[in-house]
């Protein structure tokens, strides 16, 4: 017998590392996969500081033995610069959500942004009707760069990108190569509804405890699939204006337990990605609720 045990035989783990961290819904997820599926795994929710993620992310992979973590605000760009192998994504995005220390002991920077956004649409029954001539994304943040991917993935003849800072959206569709892209400021938003087969607010506007997001949708056509990025709350009034008018609208919940599922696979080796249903959804919301009580 040797006194290592193998891999396999340890109990795995990960988390997620960010700066503030206490809201996180992440531990509720992960938390609730590791139960459903019997396995031996942690995942916790550590506070790491702007400026502290190379040494923190040293320590949970040297010390504590973690076999990855998450990465939200405001690490993503450091947790790039960190790892020393990106996978494709995290390369096109320039940005890493998840850190994987493979079985060799590479540090692999991944993005699993594009993933989730685009498996939250695609899980949707109306995605099917969507079409791809036009798309209309709100914001130019850091979301937004996963977005600007999956519909460049799609093949999306146009792409509209309406930000307060028309520069930074310019800058992002020209460093995603997206020719077919065009950078608009706000008093052009409606104007650039006419046509699109689909809408996307990639802002921080609509939050809880952020500006509303005020945008009439009526030059949107009727069947245009309106999605929105932030899911607190689930409802925007985005979405809910999109429905009133017979929109089809899907809420950004599902972006977040999607973008979780690779990572859990590669941190507590299961032979497939962990299923995002109805069950997970109701738990995290209930998280939340207790989160925000
Ligand atoms: P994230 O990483 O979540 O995308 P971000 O990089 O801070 O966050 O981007 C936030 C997005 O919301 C940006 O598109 C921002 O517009 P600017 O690029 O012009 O800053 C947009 N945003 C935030 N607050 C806004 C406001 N009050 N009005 C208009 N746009 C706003």
């Amino acid at each position: 017998m040797t006194a290592r045990a193998t891999r396999s035989q340890t109990e795995a783990r990960a988390g997620v590392l960010g700066w503030p961290i206490s809201h996180s819904l992440s531990p509720a997820l992960h938390g609730y996969w590791l139960e459903r599926l019997g396995l031996p795994g942690r995942y916790e929710a550590r506070a790491v500081e702007p400026g502290r993620f190379d040494g923190a992310a040293r320590s949970l992979i040297q010390d504590e033995g973690w076999r990855g973590f998450n990465v939200t605000i405001p690490h993503k760009e450091a947790a790039f610069r960190y790892c020393p192998d990106h996978d494709p994504d995290a390369r096109r995005l320039g940005a890493v959500n998840t850190v994987v220390v493979t079985e060799d002991g590479t540090v692999q920077g991944r993005n699993t942004d594009l993933h989730g956004f685009r498996a939250n649409l695609e899980s949707d029954p109306e995605w099917r009707h969507v079409g791809r001539a036009r798309a209309v994304l709100l914001g130019a943040g850091g979301a937004s760069r996963a977005v600007v991917a999956a519909l460049q993935d799609w093949g999306f003849g146009e792409i509209t990108v309406v930000n307060r800072t028309v520069g930074k959206a310019e800058t992002l569709l020209a460093e995603l190569g997206a020719v077919n892209g065009t950078a608009v400021t706000w008093t052009e938003a409606e104007a650039a509804l006419v046509g699109a087969d689909l809408l996307i607010n990639g802002t921080s506007l609509g939050m809880i405890g952020q500006q509303p997001l005020d945008l009439s949708l009526r030059s949107l056509p009727r069947a245009a699939l309106v999605t929105d990025l932030v899911y607190a709350p689930l409802e925007t009034a985005l979405l809910a204006q999109a429905r009133q008018r017979g929109n089809a609208a899907v809420d950004g919940l599902g972006m977040l337990l999607h973008q979780a599922a690779p990572g859990f696979q590669a941190w507590f080796g299961t032979p497939t990605l962990p299923r995002v249903d109805e069950a997970l959804r109701n738990h995290v919301l209930a998280v939340r609720e207790r989160l925000s009580g």
